[in-house]
């Protein structure tokens, strides 16, 4: 953010003029800053989603949402999505630059090292309804990880917060796929230290079924692509919750949880799941694309995967995604049929004025069910998997905002229009 406070916009209001300063962020992108309204004039804003606010200034994330650009740190996604591991784009996103090959192996050395969680962590994840929502199982199990480490809840202590950042790193994976094994009515499986973290996840989830060979291998790399596509994406509302719930000085295992539930939503993160069973659903009852469509657009339903409060354009992220998929799923001459319908309900809505018209194009949850289902994991798996790849995001912005100069607990304002003063009954 440019300090430079020689520019200004004017707010003519009833009582006079107020100059407020324009702040210009790197991409030039112009920014008003509006601390002093309601001192100065006693009025504040409205402003439903926050779609015009920006709550913190960020080095993490640049989004061109018109242009469909997605940086992270600088970093255009397409060479990250492509060029580096998850690994690395986690310590990208988490500590600011890439790591070179020796940072690398000690941060992977501590994940390896700190994967395991307590016997009794482990105990109280197995007495939990094994046929509920594994998100909800997941927020549950990350928010008691203050109470077995509470060694590392200080937000005040840097050694603190960079031992739970690792600590969360490390366990995530754990942590998932026990809650999948545990839903299928299997041994969880603990994690190995000679596999990296992809493969060790895969290894955990699907024991002995997890695919090998040249397969293993395109399986290892799609997981690792889609979880980097989903590192990190500004103040979504999930990295949002974060950041509010750790303004009140809360420690990060209980403001990733927090996270974690707000990614659940199938406006959010939990769009993944939606849109397969919106697939599913279209493929069962023999509905015609068309019809579908005609019933999105009377407003019965939505089409799930599709729109973004920030993207006008194509999501950078779905077409990375979309090649991957067809990858995958058109490897042989017998097409996923999910994948099938998937691509026909693409091209229909993009033929119709009603999708172009309010700028709605698939975003990052339109081909990532298709995939993961493809590789063996359950529906309600998908928003899971969006929470490992999301958590260094989550972390950066948690220890960003512990060293933001301007930061303040997050406390909005509102407009409040119910009743006026009245007289209690009890005063006749
Ligand atoms: N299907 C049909 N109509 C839509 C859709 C959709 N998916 N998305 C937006 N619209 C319409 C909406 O009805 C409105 O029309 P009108 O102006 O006539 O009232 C217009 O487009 C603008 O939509 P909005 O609801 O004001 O947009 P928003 O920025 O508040 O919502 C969204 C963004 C992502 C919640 C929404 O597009 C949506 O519900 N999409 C489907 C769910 C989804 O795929 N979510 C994943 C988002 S990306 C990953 C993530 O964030 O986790």
């Amino acid at each position: 953010m440019s300090d430079d406070k020689e520019r200004t916009v004017e707010l003519h209001y009833e009582g006079g003029v107020l100059k407020l300063p324009v702040f210009t962020g790197t991409e030039g992108e112009n920014t008003v800053e509006l601390k002093t309204l309601l001192g100065s004039t006693g009025m504040t804003t409205l402003d439903p989603g926050f779609g015009n606010t920006a709550s913190c200034s960020s080095k993490i994330t640049y989004i061109d949402g018109a242009a469909g650009i997605l940086r992270y740190r600088g970093y255009p996604i397409e060479d990250l999505a492509v060029h580096s591991t998850f690994l690395e784009t986690a310590y990208l996103v988490i500590y600011g630059e890439l790591p070179e090959p020796g940072q690398l192996k000690e941060f992977s050395d501590k994940l390896r090292d700190n994967a395991d969680i307590p016997a009794e962590m482990g105990a109280f994840i197995d007495a939990m309804p094994r046929n509920g929502h594994p998100m909800a199982l997941m927020a549950s199990a990350v928010n008691t990880l203050a109470a077995y480490y509470a060694d590392s809840a200080d937000p005040g202590d840097e050694e603190q917060v960079e031992l739970a950042t690792i600590r969360l790193m490390a366990k995530l994976p754990t942590i998932a796929s026990r809650i999948y094994r545990n839903s299928i009515g299997e041994t969880p499986i603990d994690p190995d230290d000679s596999l990296d973290y992809v493969d060790n996840f895969i290894r955990m989830t699907f024991g002995d079924n997890a695919p090998t060979g040249e397969l293993g291998d395109l399986f290892n790399k799609a997981v690792g692509m889609l979880l980097v596509l989903h590192a990190d994406h500004e103040l979504n509302c999930s990295t949002a919750t974060v950041r509010v719930v750790g303004s009140s000085q809360a420690d990060i295992f209980a403001s990733v949880a927090s996270g974690i539930n707000a990614l659940s939503g199938p406006s959010h993160g939990g769009a993944n799941q939606a849109v397969l069973e919106m697939l599913e659903e279209i493929r069962d009852s023999g509905i015609s694309i068309e019809d579908f469509l005609e019933k999105v657009k009377s407003r019965e339903v939505r089409l799930m995967g599709f729109g973004h409060r920030v993207y006008k354009n194509f999501d950078p992220r779905s077409k990375e995604i979309k090649v991957l998929a067809s990858q995958i799923l058109d490897r042989d001459e017998n097409p996923d049929e999910l994948f099938a319908l998937a691509l026909k309900l693409e091209a229909a809505a993009l033929e119709d004025s009603y999708f172009t018209e309010r700028k709605l194009y698939p975003n990052v949850d339109f081909y990532t069910g298709v995939i993961y289902r493809t590789m063996g994991f359950p529906t309600n798996m998908f928003t899971v998997l969006f929470a490992i790849g999301r958590l260094p995001g989550w972390v950066a912005h948690y220890r960003e905002q512990l060293h933001d100069p301007a930061f303040r607990i997050a406390r909005p304002r509102q407009h409040y229009i119910g009743s006026a003063e009245r007289r209690h009954p009890s005063q006749g």
